[in-house]
């Protein structure tokens, strides 16, 4: 049997006034993997206890196949949950602790079949009889894996199962969980801050920031329509470029979008989505470009849709496969809160609302994803850096993608050609207006 698990405008705070899970809605169907993605104190942990039972439900629903579950103790939701530091029974072999459970599931039920089976679809056969201390970090952590697969649960709850192995056997792991759940078909809710993982494993991806969620969708569309610049920015290696922009969009004359010294011209007849730019004019916008947005090559080379920058090489960091060149083009990156810096505390409700009221709260309401705080900030002042070599490094600010064998060094200047078709902008509270924000991820696919 497998679960459908739904949360509506769940809440939780462990502080009076102060929501570590801020009103989160998301329906995981039945044998989906779905993963909850965010960086370090977002409240994954969190969301996954009040699934499991271990966290009360302070305001909202918990439905499990559609009934009402906030009550329901952990005992009676027939889930397995794996943690990051999987606790075995020191004084117990792997059989045991993994039949272990089933004692109390099952009683009376003879355990061996099915821990034999489990441990051959885990490839532990070997280790069976072995205690914890005499196996490797990885063996020890199918261990607990088949000690949750064993109960033949109706859904799977993990909290970063895999973060304390080296990156070899994450790798090899993290596959064959794909595989054991699919296999399994049972719902998999899965928590990592490690956005490859997400990538890699999720039929879904939750994306949550300060306890807000902030865009659920395929790998695909979270990755192509991000809603906001924080998904944008979490999502994808290289991470995403962000630069700020002006939006000059004067009438009868080109449209263009100016990055400090330098400047893209959209190109004409305008695309639907950049005629939406159109109102943005006199105002600072987002510029979001991922690597396969720029290349570097001659201006008289560029394709239709492409416009010319040049970028000064800052740095070139060499990848075996490629090389990332960073360059620095006059612009000035734009910051993004939140992205891995744990978060100081968690804010309280009330400060947040110190803004006032105005037409600001009411959009921040409409898109839901800002409760946790802007997701850009823009308000230092712009800094004027030169294209041509400064005195001191600059940090480069934009990365690009390159062959591993290219010859640059520090101080040359490069001609670099952007593809507009591949270009997001962002407003100044950090939502996504190009490609336009009607071009909703879960109505794409
Ligand atoms: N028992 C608790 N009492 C008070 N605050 C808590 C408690 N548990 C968690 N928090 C706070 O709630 C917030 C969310 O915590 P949670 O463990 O859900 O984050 P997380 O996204 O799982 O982070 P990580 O990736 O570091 O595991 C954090 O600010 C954390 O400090
Ligand atoms: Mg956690």
């Amino acid at each position: 049997m497998t679960r459908a698990i739904s949360l509506h405008d769940v809440s939780k705070s462990y502080t009076r006034g102060t929501r570590v899970v801020d009103r989160v809605s998301l329906d995981i169907e039945p044998g989906e993997f779905l993963v909850l993605l965010g960086p370090s104190g977002c409240g994954k942990s969190t969301v996954l206890r009040m699934i499991a039972g271990l966290e009360e439900i302070d305001e909202g629903r918990l439905l499990l196949d559609g009934a009402y579950a906030n009550d329901l103790p952990p005992s009676g939701r027939d889930m397995a949950m794996v943690f990051q530091n999987f606790a075995l029974y020191p004084s117990m072999t792997s059989r045991h602790n993994i039949g272990f459970p089933l004692r109390f599931e099952a009683p009376g039920m003879d355990p061996r079949p099915r821990v034999d089976a489990t441990a051959r679809m885990l490839g532990i056969e070997e280790v069976l009889d072995r205690f914890p201390a005499q196996l490797s970090g990885g063996e020890r952590q199918r261990v607990a894996m088949g000690r949750a697969i064993a109960r033949h649960p109706s859904a799977f709850l993990m909290d970063e199962p895999l973060s304390n192995l080296d990156a070899k056997l994450r790798n090899h792991l993290r596959a064959e969980i794909s595989t054991l759940t699919r296999e399994l078909g049972v719902t998999t809710v899965y928590v990592t801050h490690d956005q490859s993982e997400a990538m890699s494993l999720g039929d879904r991806v939750a994306v949550l920031r300060g306890g807000v969620l902030q865009q659920v969708g395929t790998p695909r569309s979270v990755y192509a329509l991000p809603r906001n610049v924080f998904v944008a920015a979490f999502i994808g290696t290289p991470r995403i470029n962000l630069l700020r922009g002006m939006m000059r969009a004067p009438l009868g004359a080109a449209m263009t979008i100016s990055l400090g010294k330098q400047y893209l011209r959209l190109p004409e007849p305008l695309s639907l989505d950049h005629q939406l730019l159109r109102v943005q004019q006199g105002r600072e916008v987002i510029v979001g470009l991922r690597s396969e947005a720029v290349r570097i090559a001659k201006p008289s080379a560029a394709r239709p849709g492409e416009m010319a920058l040049t970028g000064l090489v800052e740095h070139v960091e060499f990848q075996g496969h490629e090389a990332l060149v960073h360059f620095n083009t006059g612009s000035s990156p734009a910051v993004v809160p939140d992205l891995e810096a744990p978060r100081p505390a968690a804010r309280s409700t009330r400060r947040r609302r110190e803004g006032g009221p105005g037409v600001l709260d009411r959009l921040r309401d409409r898109a839901g994803a800002l409760r946790a705080g802007p997701v850009a900030v823009l308000d230092e002042p712009r800094s004027t850096a030169p294209v041509t070599p400064p005195e001191g490094r600059l940090p480069g600010d934009l990365i690009v993608r390159t062959a591993p064998d290219i010859d640059l060094r520090h101080g040359m200047q490069v001609p670099l050609l952007v593809d507009l078709a591949h270009l997001f902008v962002f407003d100044h509270h950090g939502e996504r207006i190009c490609p336009a924000p009607a071009r909703a991820p879960d109505l794409e696919e």
